[in-house]
């Protein structure tokens, strides 16, 4: 295990910010996280888990221990298409190496930046697919209380970007809209996934449910797996801020899902707005929400709106964590005044001072 005092943890979240923790650890084996929350017990150190950090805002510094994991390993079983992954290993790598062995369903979740472990604590999603679908099971250390165990899909309660590990986080809601919570004594101990198994199909099954990539590969008779693995890669490209060029964490907040009087009374005011269906109700993107409210491309100091996603926040160089926490408030705001909705964020927002 690797510790370092005083760490810089700019190169550990991808939207660049400056901050700084107390201490961080990268733990290179599973065996190295019982020392780890020892050292933190004795130097009584709040603990954060760290993934890719492609989904932290860090909105000041950490007073605690940062746990980084950097465990490796894929076993790939392509008779029963089994696949077991370390928590550590990077996410669209895995996605990648499945294709090429003949096990196929990943290729929409193609280039979602972020690690392994990462993946099942928010449930990750695009164009149509989610995680959950494929998920067996994940092994976890609990640092509460130096054990580790095996959850199951239904241990997990996967929903829309959330799983019961994404509720035991040390989370901050963005404030204003949130009523004054009571600060917990002790801060949740991290919940660490050392490595996830997945179940994937041999038979290839492209889903083109989601209508931009349907439209995005219109031209192509019967798309291959790889075509569709592809084609995400290029709308990905094409919408998305790369991180290592421009600061950003994907989407900000998740898509509301508000009821069928809800969305009636915005289609009375707008000519067709987009939708998704989902189990409570409809879907409807926040990027559209907040375009409406003329965010796409805004500015303020470094701090900004990605000029063709108003979803997406950027650090165009220097913004500090506390300037894209206060965008992101004032976003909120504006969607909670101009259509009664709450946006909720995605990212985590490490609010600690
Ligand atoms: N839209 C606008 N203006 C904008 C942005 C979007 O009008 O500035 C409209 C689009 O035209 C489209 C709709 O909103 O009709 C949906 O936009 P998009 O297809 O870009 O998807 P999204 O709902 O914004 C979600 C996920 C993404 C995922 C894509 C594709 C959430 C919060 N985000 O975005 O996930 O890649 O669908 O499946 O669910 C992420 O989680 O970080 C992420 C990027």
């Amino acid at each position: 295990m690797k510790l370092t005092d005083n760490a810089d943890l700019r190169p550990y979240n991808s939207f660049g910010v400056a901050a700084r923790a107390t201490c961080l650890a990268e733990i290179e084996h599973g065996d190295e996280l019982e020392p780890a929350t020892a050292l933190a017990k004795e130097r009584d150190l709040p603990m954060l888990l760290l993934g890719g950090g492609t989904n932290v805002l860090f909105a000041g510094d950490f007073p605690g221990l940062v746990l980084l994991m950097r465990n490796r390993g894929v076993e790939i079983d392509r008779e029963s298409g089994l696949v077991r992954a370390a928590a550590g290993e990077n996410w669209h790598d895995l996605v990648r190496t499945c294709l090429q062995n003949g096990l196929y369903g990943l290729e929409n979740l193609a280039l979602i930046p972020g690690s392994t472990g990462a993946a099942p604590v928010q449930n990750i999603g695009a164009y149509g697919v989610e995680l959950e679908s494929f998920f067996v099971e994940l092994e976890l250390f609990d640092c509460a209380d130096g054990s580790l165990r095996t959850m199951s899909r239904e241990d997990c309660q996967f929903s829309y970007r959330d799983s019961v590990l994404k509720q035991s986080q040390v989370q901050s809601r963005l404030q204003p809209l949130s009523p004054p919570q009571p600060q917990p004594k002790s801060p949740p101990q991290p919940q660490v996934v050392c490595s996830l198994t997945l179940q994937l199909p041999r038979e290839p099954a492209p889903n083109l449910s989601y209508p931009a990539l349907a439209q995005e590969l219109e031209h192509v008779a019967k798309p291959t797996p790889q075509e569709v693995f592809e084609a995400v890669c290029r709308i990905r490209r094409r919408k998305l801020p790369n991180p290592a060029e421009i600061g950003n964490a994907g989407s900000f907040f998740k898509n509301p899902i508000i009821s069928q009087d809800e969305f009636e009374q915005l289609s009375n005011r707008y000519d067709s707005p987009p939708s998704f269906p989902a189990k409570e109700g409809v879907k409807v993107p926040a990027g559209w929400l907040l375009d409406q409210c003329g965010f796409k491309g805004y500015q303020k100091g470094a701090a900004g709106v990605y000029e063709r996603h108003a979803l997406i926040l950027v650090n165009r160089g220097g913004a500090t964590g506390r300037e894209l926490h206060q965008l992101a408030m004032k976003m909120q705001d504006h969607v909670q005044s101009e259509f009664g909705i709450t946006l909720e964020p995605e990212v985590r927002i490490i609010c600690t001072t």
